[in-house]
């Protein structure tokens, strides 16, 4: 079965607080605590992109396994902030980190559900050919939103995770994973203009079209609730679990309401449930696998241990995994 060889996270120095944004934008730290439970958040600096958070959050990862660059046999990249439009954050990654010719690939476009799918994609990659596969969840999104749409600017933050996973041996056991998507809830968050439909223009440009995610904020929180839970459920009982033996729940951090509506309806304790999005805000695809490094490397994960991710993201996707220790 897919084990997990080593974690990986990494932030950047710099902390943004909401009282920071509110020099910016019409906004106040009461508004931002109390609608999503974020403090501050970190940005990366200017000379940082992409690339260098995952090169550091991989590092941190291979250490923690005990390899060397040469070992990867295959590296995927979750991210909707790549490093350029093309190619892939992945190859430009095996590169860096000096690893041989191997396979790599980004999963783009998931929103903050693509690193889970990402694993699951990598736990299957690893059945039919045993390999060790680094997977990264990554996001600079301070770079790509409006600095100046305080509906959604506020929410975001930059980060990196990583995971090494093998065929076997390691410190936890990838024991399953379960996704969906509802495509015909893909305008609840979009980014529309830089594809095809809506090419880049000088006008759109000129009007910021490039940085405007346009999000239905209440339906978002609903579906992420409703999802969030249901797969975790479907999981639990798919593995013949229920709500008690989750040691640790390590929910997508993309609002403090929404992580704690989905405690109650699972009917977990506060205690068994993580929360950094006081932190870090919402750093898209990142927040899953940094936060699984911090919990681990802080000592809230013990040996024996079940420990429950899930995240959803703009698709609409939704994804659940289960981890043993
Ligand atoms: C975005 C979100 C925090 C808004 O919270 P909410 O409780 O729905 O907000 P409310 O409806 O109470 O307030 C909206 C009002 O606040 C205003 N507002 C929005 N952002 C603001 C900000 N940063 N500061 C002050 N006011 C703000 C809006 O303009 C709106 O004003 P209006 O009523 O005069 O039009 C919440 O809907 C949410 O978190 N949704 C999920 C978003 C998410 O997770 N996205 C990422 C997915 S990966």
């Amino acid at each position: 079965m897919t084990a997990v060889l080593g974690f990986g996270g990494y932030v950047p120095e710099r902390v943004m607080t909401n009282e920071d944004w509110s020099r910016l934008v019409d906004t106040t730290d009461e508004w931002i605590t109390s609608r999503t439970g974020i403090k501050e958040r970190r940005f990366a600096a200017e000379d940082e992109s992409t690339l260098d958070l995952s090169e550091q959050a991989a590092l941190v990862a291979m250490k923690d396994a005990g390899l060397n660059p040469d070992d990867i046999d295959e590296i995927v990249v979750a991210t909707d902030t790549p490093e350029v439009y093309t190619p892939d954050t992945a190859s430009l990654l095996q590169d860096r980190l000096g690893c041989r010719n191997v396979p790599t690939y980004d999963l783009g476009g998931s929103g903050c559900a693509g690193w889970i799918q990402a694993i699951d994609v990598a736990r299957a990659r690893i059945a039919f050919e045993p390999k060790k596969v680094l997977v990264v969840g990554v996001e600079l999104i301070s770079r790509l939103i409006s600095w100046e749409d305080r509906a959604t600017c506020v929410l975001f933050g930059d980060a990196a995770g990583a995971v090494v996973l093998g065929p076997g041996g390691g410190k936890a056991t990838l024991v399953d994973v379960i996704s969906g998507t509802d495509g015909s809830k893909a305008d609840i968050l979009t980014l529309q203009t830089g594809g095809t439909r809506h090419p880049f223009t000088v006008d759109s440009a000129a009007a910021g079209d490039h940085q405007r995610l346009d999000m239905k904020g209440s339906e978002v929180f609903r579906e992420a609730v409703r999802r969030m839970s249901s797969v975790t459920l479907d999981l639990l009982e798919r593995l013949d679990k229920d709500i008690d033996d989750i040691a640790l729940l390590i929910p997508h951090q993309a609002n403090k309401r929404i992580i704690d509506a989905v405690g109650q309806k699972l009917g977990i304790a506060d205690e068994r449930v993580f929360v950094n999005v006081d932190r870090y805000g919402n750093t898209g695809s990142a927040t899953v696998p940094f936060g699984l490094w911090e919990a681990y490397e802080g000592g809230r994960i013990q040996p024996g241990d079940l420990v429950v991710l899930t995240a959803f993201g703009a698709g609409f996707h939704w994804a659940s995994a289960a981890l043993q220790f």
